[in-house]
Formats: structure tokens, C-alpha cells, sequence
């Protein structure tokens, strides 16, 4: 894991146990928009955070106290990947989903790695919209009978 990141409000920090309780509870409101887009509930919302948050890979933003956002990644040489990047929703808007994101790209540039990549839903447009604006580009996609996926990439110079 890397440093605290920290400025006047939000701190980004990795992940504790103690934190479980709060990651799901942001993954039911964040996700829970979404349940009527697609067939079944977003795969973050089945997620045992008590794993998540002991599992060493998930760092939490916290404002006054309070765990407002979260994001996990899995390394997979040369990239390392983001998964499960979530915010409250009554604390989106305000830069801290970008802040998550730039946390994950600092990492996999102290572990010099090439770049970041992730995958949405497609039903997710605003997500990909999201990914988009942070200078995401989209290498390709693929149905499944599962789910419609859209991949992105960002190299790291
Ligand atoms: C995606 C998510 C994490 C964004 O978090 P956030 O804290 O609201 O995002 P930020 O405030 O940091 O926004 C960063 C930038 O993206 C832009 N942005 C945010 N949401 C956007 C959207 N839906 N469409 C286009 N741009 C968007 C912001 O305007 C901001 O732009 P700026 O840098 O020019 O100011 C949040 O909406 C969320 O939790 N969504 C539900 C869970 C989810 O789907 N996660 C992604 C899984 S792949």
C-alpha cells in the first residue's frame, strides 16, 4: 500500500477492518442506483467487505470521521487494476471519486507499473463517461451472457 494521502478534509488511507460495516453500506447506496439497469444486483454489493477491508488492497477516503469512499486493486502485470471504486452518493460530486482514482495511478506508478486498467457495465453509462473525463480510454468490449463490458485503459508515462 502506499502513503496517507491527506488535505484540509478527506483522507485517503488503506482500508481496516473496523471500516466493513461502512464499505457496504456505500456499496448498497452507490451500486443501488443501478439495480433497475441490470439483470441481477452489482457484483460490489455481494462482496464480504470483512474480507475486503482485512484483505490489504482497499483504500477508504474518510471525511470528518466518516468512510465516504473506497476503491480496490488487483495487480496484473504490467497494469494494475481498479475494481470496485465507489462513493456515497450525498459525497459525490465533490472530487473525491477522481482523488481514488489518482491514488490507484500513483501506485501503480510507484510499483512501476505501465499503467491502470478497469471495466464497467455498459448499462454504467455515467461511468463511462466518468472514466472518460480522468483520461480513460476505451480498448474494447465484450457480451458475455453475464454482462456487457466496457474496458479502459490509461498508460502512465
Ligand atoms: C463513479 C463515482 C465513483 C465518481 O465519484 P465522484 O466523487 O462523484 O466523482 P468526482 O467528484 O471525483 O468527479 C471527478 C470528475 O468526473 C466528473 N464526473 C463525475 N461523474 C460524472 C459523470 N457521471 N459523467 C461525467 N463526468 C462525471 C466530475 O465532473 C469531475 O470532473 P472535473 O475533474 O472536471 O471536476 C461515483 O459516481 C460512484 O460511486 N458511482 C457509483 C458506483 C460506481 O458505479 N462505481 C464505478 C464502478 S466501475
Amino acid at each position: 500500500m502506499v502513503g496517507i494521502v491527506n488535505d484540509t478534509q478527506v483522507v485517503l488511507r488503506p482500508a481496516r477492518p473496523e471500516d466493513s460495516p461502512q464499505l457496504a453500506s456505500i456499496a448498497q447506496e452507490a451500486y443501488g442506483k443501478y439495480l433497475d439497469l441490470v439483470d441481477e444486483p452489482p457484483a460490489p454489493t455481494l462482496l464480504d467487505y470483512e474480507d475486503v477491508a482485512s484483505a490489504g488492497r482497499t483504500h477508504v477516503a474518510v471525511d470528518a470521521g466518516e468512510v465516504v469512499g473506497m476503491v480496490t486493486v488487483e495487480p496484473s502485470d504490467p497494469h494494475l487494476i481498479l475494481r470496485n471504486l465507489a462513493v456515497r452518493p450525498s459525497c459525490q460530486g465533490k472530487g473525491i471519486g477522481k482523488r481514488l482514482v489518482s491514488l490507484v495511478e500513483n501506485m501503480a506508478q510507484v510499483a512501476n507499473l505501465k499503467g491502470v486498467r478497469l471495466w464497467t457495465r455498459a448499462e454504467m453509462s455515467d461511468n463511462i463517461a466518468f472514466y472518460e473525463r480522468l483520461h480513460y480510454a476505451i480498448t474494447h468490449s465484450e457480451q458475455t451472457a453475464e454482462a456487457n463490458r466496457v474496458f479502459f485503459c490509461k498508460e502512465l508515462g
